[in-house]
């Protein structure tokens, strides 16, 4: 990196937010930086050397932008626009557009001067920042929407939807067998065939193949994307030459399904760009059993539905046995966990555990977060597919982290503290900066570079100071999303604490989602934040090694060894009896 753009990243970074002043929430924000430091402004090997050259590490930004590449200031820019650098030698960055143009050859609105402002921006990104006093209430109050969405009552009135999964347990390490795994809920639908080994304790997956949905499935009648999902299966079956085989097949369906059984699963309401017509308040198991009937040239056998974060768990749980929560951060967000059956009162029994569904990703749809949601969440939101719906989700999951990012650069380059106040055409797209671009830029070392290359491709006329704002407004969405998750998974490890009247819990957290795996500091800083908000919580995080695939055999292969269990327990009940009635019997004779 260069000295200028070291010396200019380093005072972006550093412009700290001013409001959560409180010592606690200091030491969040603090812990933080700390993480952005290593992401946003890694001091360079050059570093020293910037601070004696520049004669001070805080010289102005202005000052720095000045000096880069012997280009003008933003405020001297229109003095020397019109001139002409000597031929071969542009002055000019790559991607800056003719003087005075847009670099789609259209005439600019802005005035072409931006102003720089530190102070301006981080005032924008002020609402993004909370406090460690404020996720502390965000966790307070997710814990009484858990609380309302298990009780018997108040259930339906509840925006965490908390469903029971009818998991009871997590793997032994007894289970063994062969399986079918359908997974849908994000852009692609797979099928698998895995193979579960009792001896290695170990789950193989021994193939797979991914059909992508196209849109107009996505958003057609439910029975179009049915008979897809059945033409895939079959595709796959004869490729894998199972076709006659009747193998057990967990389908891990990733959206809010109320189960009634292991094999019915009503869908509540879809999520994450899914609209088909039709299946909301149906029998997910039966659709897909009457897409393959109408095909009638192969047919399944027993079926065990399953959410993404129960796979994910149950994955998880075969490697680690003290692994009871799954979540996933990635299109969508969510988690489950192992509750007390005493607690879920919606479920006959007081004995043992079952795992619920959070459903976490509507928190808030009834309107508890609104003092959290900033304008850009209202936004999104208004234009989504679904208003109203999984406003938790629509914080901190990929499928909409990259919008909110747009909707923040486009605000700032309309006050013109960005790109000269010139949009671009891509820039005044909806969905044009794609979640992954976040990843990207807050990478430690190539960052910087990438969100060069990435504002370029989006034919923005960008300059130094604006590729380093575009990494904070990247920084701060991504952490505001890793802090929303933290307390919300802090919220689920106090909760199992107390349940179990423990001081202190160990625990571990089996994760999964492109945004958990794909950024570079997400993690860190979620486990930090999970740390300060539960801290009588130990807690190890496991990723899931394709819960969704693997892990839904799993919860067939549990969801088999308990019904064996059970028939065996039925069995040995009758024994006794069976005996003495033969004694009588014998006696009789
Ligand atoms: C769905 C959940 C799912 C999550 C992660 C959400 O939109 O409602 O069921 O677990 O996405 O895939």
């Amino acid at each position: 990196m260069e000295i200028k753009e070291a010396a200019v990243t380093r005072i972006y970074a550093r412009a700290a937010p001013s409001s959560s002043s409180s010592s606690s929430s200091s030491s969040l924000l603090m812990c933080n930086q700390r993480f952005r430091r290593q992401s946003c402004a890694s001091p360079p090997p050059c570093a020293p050397t910037v601070a004696t050259s520049a004669g001070s590490r805080h010289f102005p930004i202005l000052h720095a932008a000045r000096i880069h590449q012997g280009r003008c200031a933003p405020e001297q820019r229109s003095k020397h626009q019109n001139r002409r650098p000597p031929k071969g030698q542009d002055e000019r960055r790559h991607g800056d557009p003719a003087p005075g143009r847009h670099p789609s050859g259209h005439a600019q609105q802005g005035t072409g001067t931006s102003n720089h402002k530190p102070g301006e921006v981080q005032k924008h990104l002020e609402p993004f920042r909370l406090s460690l006093e404020k996720l502390q209430d965000v966790s307070a109050r997710l814990r009484k929407d858990m609380i309302r969405g298990l009780g018997k009552h108040s259930h339906h009135r509840a925006s965490v939807k908390m469903l029971p999964t009818f998991v009871r347990a997590t793997p032994d390490g007894t289970e063994k067998g062969d399986f079918l795994a359908l997974d849908l809920g994000g852009t692609n639908f797979r099928v698998l065939h895995v193979r579960v080994l009792e001896e290695e304790q170990r789950v193989l997956k021994m193939d797979s193949q991914i059909c992508a949905i196209p849109q107009d499935i996505m958003l057609g009648t439910g029975e179009k994307l049915f008979d897809h999902i059945a033409a895939c299966l079959a595709e796959f079956l004869d490729s894998q030459k199972l076709r006659g085989q009747t193998l057990p097949l967990g389908f891990t369906f990733s959206f809010p399904c109320e189960q009634k059984e292991i094999d019915k699963s009503i869908l509540i309401r879809w999520t994450k760009g899914f609209n088909c017509s039709g299946v909301e308040g149906e029998d997910v198991v039966n659709l897909l059993k009457e897409a393959i009937h109408r095909r009638g040239d192969y047919d399944i056998s027993s079926v065990a539905m399953v959410n993404d974060t129960v796979g994910t768990m149950m994955s998880c749980g075969y490697r680690d046995q003290s692994c009871e929560i799954g979540m996933i951060i990635g299109t969508g967000t969510n988690a489950c966990y192992m509750e007390e059956m005493k607690n879920v009162k919606r479920v006959e029994g007081e004995d043992g555990r079952m795992c619920i569904n959070t459903e976490w990703g509507g928190f808030g749809d009834d309107g508890c977060l609104k003092d959290v949601l900033t304008e850009f969440d209202e936004e999104v939101d208004k234009t989504s597919i679904n208003p109203g719906v999984h406003t938790f989700e629509k914080m901190i999951s990929g499928m909409y982290l990259g919008e909110i990012v747009r909707l923040v650069l486009l605000k700032l380059t309309e006050e013109k503290l960005l790109f000269r106040g010139c949009p671009s055409e891509a820039l005044l797209t909806p969905g044009s900066f794609e979640t992954r671009f976040i990843s990207e830029i807050e990478e430690p070392d190539s960052g910087l570079e990438n969100a060069k290359k990435i504002l370029t491709k989006l034919d923005l006329d960008w300059d130094l100071v604006d590729a380093c704002v575009a990494r904070l407004v990247c920084d701060t969405v991504s952490s505001r999303s890793a802090r929303l998750c933290a307390a919300a998974l802090a919220t689920i490890v106090n909760r199992i604490r107390i349940n179990r009247g423990l001081d202190h819990l160990k625990t571990t957290v089996g994760v999964d989602g492109t945004v958990y795996r794909k950024h570079p500091n997400f993690s860190d800083e979620l486990q930090a934040a999970v740390r300060l908000l539960a801290p009588k919580c130990d807690v190890t995080f496991l990723i899931s090694e394709d819960g969704s695939g693997k892990g839904a055999a799993m919860v067939t292969a549990v969801a088999q060894r308990l019904a064996l269990q059970s028939r065996l327990l039925e069995d040995s009940d009758g024994e006794d009896e069976e005996e003495e009635e033969e004694e009588k019997c014998d006696a009789n004779i």
